[in-house]
């Protein structure tokens, strides 16, 4: 048990490592999302321009689609420093305003994970965003005191997977709020081929395909995959990663056509078996593949969404004719969206 912890503690690791390896630097390698980098363009010359500390900026959409490597690439697109910190490792107030008050003119603070805030540090984020303060107390007991001590013009970046989970107060405290969308297939051919290129893998432009198009259109899982493939060319290939072995290796891995893994299968397999096709409660739907419903949410539907294989409607999950489709099943006359019984517009009444 331990030694399986120490395992995955060093795995993480290596993974984190592989990741900031090929991560983007400046804004012109990071690949698509073309209305966020022009928004972001734009915001970063102006700054530049008045000298003054950009607005704060508030990141939000799916994991691994670049909210980190964006918040490095501001940072060193503006010129300065980047503090790190997450919504969950602080604690206290107090071990907010420790941070804050070291930080330094114009430079970035980013906050990942900001939805996980505690409430009552959350509030006290709010005077260092708009009026660049924090509240400290000084001395004990009866005779402490609240100070307002002014800090820094600096640049906070929050990135969260959670819009929903922003309140109100929070998010009209950023200048920018900017969302980031799953990428093309040909951007994730791009992404693809300039990893192969950092770590030195032979990949033509079919074999970078494939891996693209099974990518679920996150930067993230196509540089895992070619890693993955990668590894199966040096050991059963010549070494180097065409289309062939691309969709070989990632056959093996458990990737089907449509980029699915097996959770995703998982999913539009219960829905499609045990539920009839839904509509399905997102709760019951995750503890039925044996996966946190934040995971479902947040990792596994917005893809099975994009793909048109799962619907959200205010009853439910429902699974697509193309979800049964792709698992080679016959969408039985009982089926939510089954267009020969039509019973579909009952799902919105
Ligand atoms: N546009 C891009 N171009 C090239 N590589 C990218 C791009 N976006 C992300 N990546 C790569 O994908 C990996 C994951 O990106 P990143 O860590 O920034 O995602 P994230 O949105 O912060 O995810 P999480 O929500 O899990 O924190 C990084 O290794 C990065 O190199
Ligand atoms: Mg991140």
């Amino acid at each position: 048990m331990r030694e399986q912890g120490i395992a995955s503690a060093d795995r993480q690791e290596a993974d984190q490592q592989f990741e900031a390896a090929l991560r983007p630097r400046r804004l012109d390698d990071f690949t698509g999302q073309p209305k966020l980098k022009e928004n972001l363009a734009i915001a970063i010359a102006a700054a530049r321009r008045r000298g003054e500390a950009m607005d704060h900026v508030l990141l939000f959409g799916p994991p691994g689609l670049g909210k980190t490597t964006l918040a490095h690439i501001i940072a060193a697109e503006l010129g300065v420093d980047i503090d790190l910190t997450s919504g969950p490792v602080i604690q206290k107030k107090l071990d907010l305003t420790g941070m804050l008050s070291n930080v330094r003119d114009k430079q970035v603070f980013f906050v990942d994970e900001i939805h996980r805030l505690l409430p009552d540090v959350e509030e006290m984020f709010y005077s260092a965003l708009e009026d660049f303060r924090v509240d400290i107390i000084v001395g004990q007991g009866p005779g402490a005191r609240t100070h307002s001590l002014p800090i820094p013009r600096f640049t906070a970046i929050g990135a969260t997977t959670r819009m929903g989970m922003i309140s109100a107060p929070m998010r009209g405290r950023f200048g920018l709020l900017l969302r980031l969308n799953h990428y093309g297939v040909a951007e994730l051919q791009k992404i693809v081929a300039r990893s192969a290129s950092l770590l030195n893998i032979t990949v033509d432009p079919a074999g970078a395909e494939e891996i693209a198009r099974r990518a679920r259109g996150t930067p993230r899982i196509a540089n895992r995959l070619l890693r993955r493939v990668r590894d199966y060319a040096e050991v059963r290939g010549h070494g180097s990663i065409d289309h062939d072995t691309a969709r070989e290796g990632l056959k093996v891995f458990g990737v089907d056509a449509k980029g699915l893994d097996k959770v995703d299968r998982a999913i539009l397999q219960a829905l499609c078996e045990r539920f009839g096709g839904g509509p399905c409660g997102l709760s019951t739907l995750a503890i039925s593949v044996g996966e946190p419903t934040e995971t479902v949410e947040d990792v596994y539907e917005p893809f099975l969404i994009q793909q048109g294989l799962l619907m959200r409607t205010p009853r439910g999950r429902v699974a697509t004719p193309a979800a049964w489709q792709h698992l080679g099943l016959l969408v039985p006359p009982s089926a939510p969206f089954n267009t020969a019984t039509n019973d579909a517009p009952s799902l919105f009444s």
